[in-house]
């Protein structure tokens, strides 16, 4: 893992150039899901030809109703009625942090591409600020070790200084940060907790480890290596975390239910690869920010891949 965090090339001395003016990069790319136990304004329980009136408000381009509790695959506590919004969010953010289950969309507006992408990131630490928490919560409710349980907490306390240090550079940018809004968070099976752990945090984290480390080695503007280089640092750490929770919590499982983790994290890489193959990251982004290019980032994720394997 060290040595593919470090394999970015040394950076050069290259006098700083500025954003120019008024370029922006779109912010949607990508489908994301939020599942909402919203009722209907009459009171009613949403069905799939009128779930849009729930799901407007995330601007969702579609919606798919589950009106009656849904039995989890293993057997835990039914899932209570919801309804399913899908909505685009952007593509693209070099350290996508451990998102928690029931964040809510948001936009990032900028108007720039480096204050937009900048913004997005600050976002996204800030939202893996609870999902640690959680995580720290559930672990003890299972019965990990206290020394996962610590970690998950200092976990939370990093993401805090993330979240301050890209905010910082977000405002250099003049962008603001949107505010991190998530739906409150009901018990759930440790197979959940390991689903949400593979996703986020043995795909999402470790990836995101990787690009931070190649920001740190690469970026042009100095504020974004010092940032990046402790939250590199940071991230690796999440990782680990993450694969030790996956290693401590595995056995607790069936082997059905196992499997069903596993396919979830060839899933989650799967979908990142398809993402990183189809986006090129605009030139002042790769420039200032450091953010790998299309070709780079596959290199990346080829060294993922051995992890996964
Ligand atoms: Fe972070
Ligand atoms: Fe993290």
């Amino acid at each position: 893992m060290a040595r593919l965090l470090f394999a970015a090339p040394v950076l050069s001395v290259i006098a700083c150039e500025g954003e120019e003016e008024g370029r922006c990069i779109p912010f949607d790319a990508r489908e994301e899901r939020y599942d909402s136990r919203e009722k209907l304004p009459d009171g009613g329980a949403p069905t799939s030809a009128d779930c849009m009136l729930v799901c407007q408000r995330l601007d969702a381009h579609r919606c798919v109703a589950s009106p009656a509790p849904t039995a989890p695959p293993d057997g835990g506590e039914p899932y209570p009625p919801h309804t399913a919004c899908y909505f685009t969010v952007a593509a693209g953010c070099a350290s996508d942090g451990r998102r928690p289950e029931g964040l809510q969309a948001t936009r990032a507006e900028a108007r720039c591409a480096l204050g937009t992408h900048f913004a997005r990131m600050a976002w996204l630490e800030a939202a893996s600020v609870p999902a640690f928490l959680r995580l720290a919560e559930e672990l003890k409710a299972h019965g990990a070790p206290r020394e996962l349980i610590r970690a998950a907490r200092r976990s939370a306390g990093e993401e805090v200084r993330h979240t301050r240090a890209a905010a910082a550079l977000a405002r250099r940018h003049g962008a603001t940060v949107p505010a991190v809004e998530v739906a409150p968070f009901t018990s759930r099976s440790l197979e959940a907790l390991l689903l949400e752990n593979a996703q986020e945090g043995c795909v999402g984290e470790t990836y995101g480890a990787m690009v931070a480390g190649w920001q740190a080695r690469t970026a042009r503007d100095e504020q974004v290596r010092e940032a990046l280089s402790q939250i590199a640092e940071d991230e690796l750490r999440h990782a680990e975390l993450s694969w030790a929770v996956e290693a401590w919590a595995t056995e607790r499982l069936t082997p059905e239910a196992r499997q069903r983790v596993r396919d979830a994290r060839l899933a989650a890489f799967q979908e990142l690869e398809h993402r990183v193959a189809s986006e090129e990251p605009e030139a002042v982004l790769v420039e200032q920010a450091g953010l790998p290019s299309r070709d780079a980032a596959l290199h990346l994720l080829r060294g993922l891949q051995v992890l996964l394997a």
